[in-house]
């Protein structure tokens, strides 16, 4: 019995006789040769069924054989340096586990709409198995580095009874008695609390925001990576992100080089992204956006088409501080020196990417937080044992948030978040 291996390690069996376990790709004939393509989740593998190598029915049988039917399949494994992956197997008999019908996927063009509603079958595609498993290297970096550096993995609830990034973006959920709960915008305001408790800390996990805009950039539902440290400053912040993205990059770089390549992603500009990125202080960021003959208005937040702009400028992420305190949140802590400006930090991917971080040094003072508050119409009730945080024991502290799906995008370079998820929740899509 040959024994069942997986093709991202059919290397390690040339010149042996092994079975894969899959689904039929692609298929074209010779008459007197098959060329199956056979796909088992870990890689794609050319296997050559001659006819005089195995027996006529299954040679007939395979001549019949759609598109996504699963098969079993043994053979020899041949190094091959023309055939994709380095390898090829040359069949000596297939088993017809289940056979498929009218793949609706099919290897012609389709447009994004059909393919959305066939989301579950897409993700069988090459592109889409590379970017998702990009994905997954990129949540286990991020887990990797946090822990690495000494953060302990806290958790935050999806449920909440406030909003931590503004009133127009929650989603409200009706379950609880007397009162109104929303999915999770951020899991910051537990987080300050679980940072007092343990130090340094990381929540991740899927936010929710009821975004009403629908760009290439926007998920109502994303992954979060957030960590914050108590006794920490804006720079400390922005080290630590620095040092996140780049350990990020730099490990898909390290372990990911073939579904990059499935990709064709140019990983020349990925190479940059080395610590310490540069720094533009609002202000500065404002002078090229205006100097660049953009409609922008000085003390307004960076919209999508700015961030690209300042983005494309640099060959590495950059880091924009400052902005005015009156677009951000309620939490961000104002600069003494500029008190109408928050010392905060958005990073920018670059090649037009736009944001993929935001975070700053919280606001720990308990008088200017109860104002921030009321001025931003919050329900102060809600928000008593966050400011018992302020009351107990206050300190310097910040973090960030860092979202995965945009990132994911930015390293594969792709042309929307949708594909970085196996099932992406939009303002228009909630199907399959
Ligand atoms: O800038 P945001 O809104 O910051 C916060 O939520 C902070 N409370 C985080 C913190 O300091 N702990 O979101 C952080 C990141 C963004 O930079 C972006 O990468 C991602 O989350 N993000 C989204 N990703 C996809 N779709 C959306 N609608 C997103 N909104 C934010
Ligand atoms: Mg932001």
């Amino acid at each position: 019995m040959a024994s069942h291996v997986y093709i991202d390690r059919i290397g390690e069996h040339v010149g042996e006789s092994v079975t894969v376990k899959g689904w039929l790709a692609n298929r074209r004939s010779s008459g007197k040769i098959h060329f199956l393509v056979v796909r088992d989740g870990t890689g794609f593998l050319q296997v050559v069924m001659g006819k005089k190598d195995v027996d006529e029915a299954t040679f007939a049988r395979a001549d019949h054989l759609s598109q996504e039917s699963a098969v079993i399949i043994t053979g020899t494994v041949r190094a091959d340096e023309r055939a994709k992956g380095g390898y090829e197997m040359i069949a000596t008999g297939m088993e017809v586990v289940s056979e498929a019908h009218d793949f609706p996927i099919t290897p012609k063009e389709h447009g994004v709409d059909f393919l959305m509603d066939r989301r579950h079958l897409w993700i069988r595609a090459e592109r889409q198995t590379a970017i998702l498993r990009v994905r997954h290297e990129v949540i286990n970096a991020i887990r990797d580095f946090f822990n690495g550096e000494g953060f302990t993995l806290a958790d935050t609830p999806i449920f909440t009874p406030a909003a931590c990034e503004g009133t127009t973006t929650l989603f409200p959920v009706q379950y609880f008695e007397d009162t109104t709960a929303y999915l999770t915008q951020s899991g910051q305001l537990y987080n300050e609390a679980n940072a007092m408790a343990l130090g340094k800390v990381y929540t991740f996990g899927p936010t929710f925001r009821a975004e009403k805009s629908k760009t290439r950039r926007h998920l109502t539902e994303f992954w979060m990576v957030e960590p914050e440290m108590a006794y920490a400053t804006l720079d400390d912040v922005i080290s630590l992100a620095e040092r996140l993205v780049a350990s990020v990059v730099g490990r898909v770089l390290d372990r990911r080089q073939k579904e990059l390549k499935v990709l064709e992603r140019d990983t020349s500009k990925l190479e940059n992204v080395k610590a310490p990125f540069p720094r533009l202080h609002y202000d500065q960021a404002a002078k090229i956006l205006i100097e660049k003959g953009l409609p922008f208005e000085v003390g307004g937040d960076l919209g999508g088409t700015d961030e690209t702009v300042l983005s494309e400028q640099f060959d590495r992420p950059v880091c924009v501080t400052h902005y005015p305190a009156a677009v951000k949140a309620f939490y961000m802590k104002p600069d003494p020196a500029q008190p109408d400006r928050a010392l905060c930090v958005d990073v920018l991917a670059p090649e037009g990417y736009g944001e993929i971080i935001g975070g700053g040094q919280r606001l720990d003072d308990y008088d200017l937080l109860v104002e921030r508050i009321k001025a931003h119409g919050l329900p102060m009730e809600a928000f008593e044992w966050y400011l018992d945080l302020r009351r107990y024991g206050s300190v310097p502290h910040g973090g960030f948030g860092m979202g995965v799906e945009r990132c994911v995008s930015w390293i594969c370079g792709l042309e929307h978040v949708r594909e970085t998820i196996p099932y992406p929740r939009m303002l228009y899509r909630l199907y399959p």
